[in-house]
């Protein structure tokens, strides 16, 4: 892995509501290097697609980048217009698999004549260099080449997946976006999907921002991976080293509640209670209130990330108790409320 592709520095991100400014993502930060596999994990509602659709200009007209940059090739683009994002880097720098995408194939409209309407808006190809791309791109994700004349409505669902990547895929961008790919798929399809991820990796070299609710899909195929809490990144790092050393009581129990095959026989966490819908500044920890390890400072500012190891910034976490949480986590020795000093803090596990 090299040159980083897309930075994001202490991003925030705000919706204006009839209840006032909602903070969907706060002070976020991370990078993605050139051929790396990016995952973003976390529960419904902690801001995922919100910092997606960030990046490539799609936030709803009532969202607004209120603080931080994003960085492309290192020109900051958070600040681009809506043309200047179209023209320069949607489709060919940047492509975005939305999430529920299925709904974004017109069902009017062969697939090839989707491609072509991307293809001469975004590039100077003759027609016929798009179809032939548009062809390469059908291979890998698994369809025959012919089918690229068919229209959506003489695909499964599966191939209407595959479609809608091929589609973000052909113009060769240097990082693709996939929001929730695989989500409205069977099992098998969406082990497919994965497979056909994994080639696009070998044979396009080009990097991934892998959305999902599912951390055990980023654990296979990802190199590095951000869990999100409610706004706020909790721990980030190499995959690696977040599933062998998580450090934020979110990431650890989040990581806990998916089966994982290196240990089939383990129970599945529960994590109780909802991600709290976050007005205004998040100066704590958003995790504080679901957490049974919260202290009082963590609920006195938003934990700054630090690293896990002194100076590695190769895994970093959000937690003023990362030193001792997972131990007391796996003792099974989770504190009371009382002991914490918390106000609302949920016991796990058992409790005498
Ligand atoms: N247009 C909007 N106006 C107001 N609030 C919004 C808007 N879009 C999203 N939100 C809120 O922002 C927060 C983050 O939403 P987002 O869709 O980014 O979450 P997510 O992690 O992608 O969830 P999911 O896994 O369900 O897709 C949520 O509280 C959501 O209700
Ligand atoms: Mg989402």
């Amino acid at each position: 892995m090299s040159d980083p592709l897309l930075e994001i520095d202490d991003l925030t991100v705000q919706y204006e509501t009839d209840g006032g400014m909602l903070t969907a993502v706060s002070n976020a930060s991370f990078t993605i290097s050139e051929g790396e596999f990016f995952g973003l994990a976390g529960e419904s509602g902690s801001g995922k697609s919100t910092l997606a659709k960030s990046v490539i200009g799609g936030l709803d007209d009532n969202g607004q980048i209120s603080a931080g940059s994003i960085k492309y090739r290192g020109e900051e683009i958070q600040d681009l217009s809506e043309s200047e994002l179209s023209e320069r880097i949607r489709w060919k720098e940047i492509s975005w698999i939305p999430q529920g995408a299925m709904s974004s194939l017109d069902p009017l409209q062969r697939v090839s004549d989707q491609a072509l309407e991307i293809g001469n808006v975004h590039t100077d190809l003759p027609d016929e260099e798009i179809r032939e791309k548009l062809k390469e791109t059908f291979d890998i994700v698994g369809l025959q080449e012919s089918r690229i004349d068919n229209y959506p409505h003489q695909f499964s669902g599966g191939m209407q997946q595959r479609a809608i990547i091929a589609l973000a895929l052909f113009l060769e961008p240097e990082l693709v976006i996939a929001d929730e790919p695989t989500t409205a798929l069977d099992v098998i399809m969406q082990d497919q999907i994965f497979k056909y991820l994994d080639r696009m990796k070998a044979e396009l070299d080009v990097s991934v921002l892998l959305i999902t609710h599912d951390i055990s899909v980023i654990f296979e195929s990802c190199d590095s991976v951000a869990i999100m809490h409610a706004s706020q990144i909790a721990e980030r790092g190499t995959t690696d080293a977040v599933h062998a050393n998580p450090r934020h009581p979110y990431a650890f129990m989040f990581k806990e509640a998916f089966p994982d095959i290196r240990e089939p026989k383990r129970e599945l966490e529960v994590i109780e209670g909802h991600p709290p819908e976050l007005m205004g500044d998040v100066d704590f920890c958003s995790f504080a209130d679901r957490c049974p390890w919260a202290a009082p400072e963590c609920r006195a500012g938003a934990p700054p990330s630090e690293p896990v190891n002194d100076d590695d910034a190769s895994h970093v976490t959000a937690c003023v108790r990362k030193d001792e949480a997972y131990e007391l986590y796996q003792s099974e020795a989770a504190p009371t409320q009382g002991e914490t000093g918390g106000q609302s803090v949920t016991q796990m596990g058992e409790v005498d």
